[in-house]
């Protein structure tokens, strides 16, 4: 259900939009359409992206939930991937532990009310920014079935990159995880890779609900600091593998870097 009394802009293009598009979804409004086709006339590469985006996520997260054992899983920013023919990171990480507990974050009210229709797997569907960690962390639905004194697996895949400040985000959540806790983050790059292309695509996005901040690599491995950053490190999502075992085509044109970090099991909780 729609909060009661919000209304809905579908005039914008907003993140979830485009990035359904991209997918092969159905869940666009004209307003995305519009977007991901000047998007994708610039950067005919960016679906493939976002395939490769998606398929990280689910590939991170499982890993991680086998390697540390970790049952409680946030994804934040989790967007409209319900209809679109992937495994979501959701599918992905009970395939490894059915028992796993899992949360869907998204701050669009269209987004929530499409996990919440379509979804049977989630313990919960909630509203919460990133940028505020308070919020996600004390929502009432959370409080009491997520033990926080325990790990956490956070998914923050391409959301970043709609975020002014993500230091701040990633010292938000570093403060209030337990010890042996992941990240799995990630984020569009400027670095090595088509200016036009990048400068075109963030004009693209300049009228969306978010506009999209592509960063220097070196700026998002920073991101880490203060964490263990875990093999193999920050790199194209395509190349993000836990045992090596995937390997997926690089593109010419738009990156997207990711990466999983954990906070330090010698730190005091
Ligand atoms: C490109 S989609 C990524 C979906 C999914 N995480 C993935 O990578 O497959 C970005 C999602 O992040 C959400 N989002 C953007 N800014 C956010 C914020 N500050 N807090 C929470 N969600 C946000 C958007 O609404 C959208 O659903």
């Amino acid at each position: 259900m729609i909060t009661p009394g919000l209304a809905l802009d579908f005039s914008h293009a907003t993140p979830a939009g485009l990035y359904n598009y991209y997918l092969g979804g159905r869940a666009w409004t004209e307003a995305d359409r519009e977007t991901a086709e000047a998007v994708i006339r610039i950067s005919p590469d960016v679906p493939a992206m976002a395939k490769e985006n998606f398929k990280f996520a689910g590939r991170a997260a499982s890993w991680a939930v086998a390697e540390y054992g970790i049952r409680q899983i946030l994804d934040i920013g989790v967007g409209i991937v319900d209809d679109v023919p992937l495994d979501s990171v959701e599918i992905c990480v009970r395939n490894v532990a059915p028992d796993a507990t899992v949360f869907a974050f998204d701050k669009d009210e269209v987004v929530l009310a499409h996990a919440r229709a379509l979804r049977r797997g989630y313990l919960g569907v909630l509203r919460g920014d990133i940028t505020d960690p308070d919020g996600i962390f004390g929502h009432p639905e959370l409080v009491g079935r997520v033990d926080l004194t325990e790990p956490v697996l956070i998914i923050a895949a391409a959301v970043l990159h709609f975020v002014d400040d993500p230091a701040a985000v990633m010292a938000g959540l570093r403060e209030r995880l337990a010890p042996g806790s992941v990240v799995v983050l990630s984020h569009a790059t400027k670095t090595r890779t088509s200016q036009a292309r990048v400068s075109g695509m963030t004009k693209a996005y300049s009228n969306a609900s978010s506009p999209i901040v592509f960063r220097e690599e070196e700026d998002i491995a920073a991101l880490a600091d203060g964490w263990d950053l875990l093999p193999p490190g920050l790199v194209d999502v395509q190349l993000w593998s836990g045992d090596g075992a995937y390997e997926g085509e690089l593109y010419e044109t738009i990156r997207v870097v990711g990466m999983a970090a954990r906070v330090s099991v010698g730190r005091a909780a």
